[in-house]
């Protein structure tokens, strides 16, 4: 297996970060995760453009161009002779002397990773998955935003850790004034009345790119959308449930909690659409998407 490092792709072997990176010491430093299908990276321009965000936020010059990143999401895909895949590009502040101050590191830590995609079991889709709300509550905005995909993912993890002993698959977090919030690493839907609900960006979540597809496939779709605050009881009353990811696409919710629901027309419409939507997507970009194989 091959990984890109900072300029070059190189076997996962032989790469090497340093245990002073603040990547490694702090948490300082943010992420992507993208999935290919058929050697087309699915929502390329927009995966970059939130990493250009993240970086900015924490006050981060990207060490490559928009175009570069892409090459080396490419150059990656291209080693390890992948067009079904999971990538994660990934960018540390660097290495430096101990200490919180970011100049402190002169380089950013360049990194993707690109591997096979291993789809999720049927059975996720056809009859859905469990969720638990968990009481670990998810980061304030003003501490730290959600919005920033940062490597500082222990928030998600305490709350992952919650339902380990139980048989849930993903945890549902609220935020702190206990309205939903979202998942461990996906944002939650669910249907009232025939109307789509999901948590507002101001609840304090990620702005997943799959859940802004999701509300425009919706509406394109004449699905009537809701964003707001909602409390678990409006989740608990639902008639349907599934929640988003880069990964996951729109996977449907069999339980929340002691609450059960039923794959709906709904969730199988956008289901359906969404897969449309990714089709549509690689039949248009594969000829701006360099060949991998050549
Ligand atoms: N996670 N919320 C959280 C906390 C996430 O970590 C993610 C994505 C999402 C959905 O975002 P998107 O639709 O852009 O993938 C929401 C990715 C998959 C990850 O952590 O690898």
């Amino acid at each position: 297996m091959y990984v890109y490092l900072n300029n070059r792709t190189i076997p996962s072997g032989e790469a090497r970060v340093s245990v002073f990176d603040h990547g490694f010491l702090y948490g300082d430093g943010i992420y992507e995760t993208m999935r290919v299908y058929d050697g087309v990276v699915f929502m390329f321009d927009e995966h970059i453009e939130r990493l250009h965000r993240s970086a900015s936020l924490i006050h981060l010059d990207l060490p490559k161009d928009s175009a570069a990143i892409k090459m080396a999401v490419y150059d990656t895909l291209k080693a390890n002779y992948l067009t079904n895949a999971y990538v994660r590009v990934t960018v540390s502040r660097g290495h430096g002397p101990i200490g919180l101050d970011p100049a402190l590191c002169k380089e950013p830590t360049f990194v993707v990773i690109a591997t096979d995609f291993k789809d999720y079991p049927r059975s996720f889709y056809d009859e859905g998955i469990k969720l638990m709300i968990v009481s670990v509550r998810r980061n304030i905005r003003e501490a730290l935003n959600p919005q920033i995909k940062s490597l500082n993912f222990l928030n998600n993890i305490l709350a992952k850790i919650e339902t380990k002993q139980t048989d849930s698959y993903e945890a549902l977090m609220l935020n702190s004034e206990g309205y939903l919030a979202e998942g461990a690493i996906s944002n939650i839907f669910f249907v009232r009345d025939k109307v789509l609900c999901t948590p507002s960006i101001e609840c304090g979540i990620l702005d997943g790119i799959t859940r802004g597809l999701v509300l425009a496939i919706a509406a394109r779709s004449g699905v009537t959308v809701e964003e707001g605050d909602f409390a678990p009881e409006d989740l608990y009353l639902a008639t349907e449930v599934f929640v988003t990811n880069t990964t996951m696409e729109v996977m449907p919710v069999s339980r929340v909690d002691a609450a059960h629901f039923d794959v709906g027309e709904i969730t199988k419409l956008l289901m359906a659409n969404y897969r449309h939507e990714v089709k549509a997507y690689v039949r248009e970009k594969k000829g701006e998407s360099p060949s991998l194989w050549q």
